[in-house]
């Protein structure tokens, strides 16, 4: 399977990012569809399966890039779809749901910003079907701190390159603009599969 961009385009209803920081976000989305592309053929043809080796091979480069890039992919895509227009409103399922958990949307809505503030990566509201419940995790890069077989249902970027070039080091001011465009009928629409 080749891997394609999505085609995101950027409108001026949403607010959350404008539209040099989107472009420039869009690129490097586009980087890891591009590696992903590359990893695929290299683990087609001669990726030097013999020589694998733990400390330096290149077959172990394949194997770190592989995981990195897909995940690199996926979460760019899920995290541009959940940004929506201003004054989007949880409905009371989700509230509902969110509450089962954190004790209330507000509490929920707490967390998620403070592990917003805490990551160096991505915050992704997932849920994990191990323990029955949602959890908002931290992701210091693409593919370390997943939890496996979770779902993710929102997802933030918070690595420096997406927001430095229009908040500069105002992180709280991205996450705020964030938490209020957020498209809940994305959110409430990957919770199917939880039915
Ligand atoms: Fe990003």
């Amino acid at each position: 399977m080749q891997f394609e961009k999505l085609d995101f385009e950027y409108t001026d209803d949403v607010t959350v990012i404008n539209r040099e920081q989107f472009d420039v976000h869009m690129r490097l989305y586009e980087g890891y569809i591009n590696k992903m592309n590359e990893i695929d053929a290299l683990l087609m043809n001669n990726p030097g399966l013999k020589e694998a080796n733990a400390t330096y091979s290149k077959f172990r480069g394949i194997k770190r890039g592989e995981t990195y890039a897909l995940d690199g992919v996926i979460l760019h895509e899920f995290y541009f779809e959940n940004i929506g227009s201003p004054n989007n409103t949880p409905d009371a399922d989700i509230r509902q749901l969110l509450s089962k958990d954190y004790g209330s949307f507000e509490e929920w809505q707490e967390h998620f910003v403070a592990t917003a503030k805490a990551s160096r990566g991505w915050v992704v509201l997932c849920y994990d079907p191990r323990s029955d419940r949602f959890r908002n995790i931290s992701l210091d890069a693409h593919d370390y701190g997943n939890i496996a077989m979770s779902i993710p249902l929102l997802v933030l970027d918070m690595y420096e390159h997406a927001y430095f070039l229009q908040y500069a080091d105002n992180k709280v001011e991205y996450i705020e603009r964030f938490m209020d465009n957020i498209d809940w009928q994305v959110v409430k629409d990957r919770m199917q599969i939880l039915q």
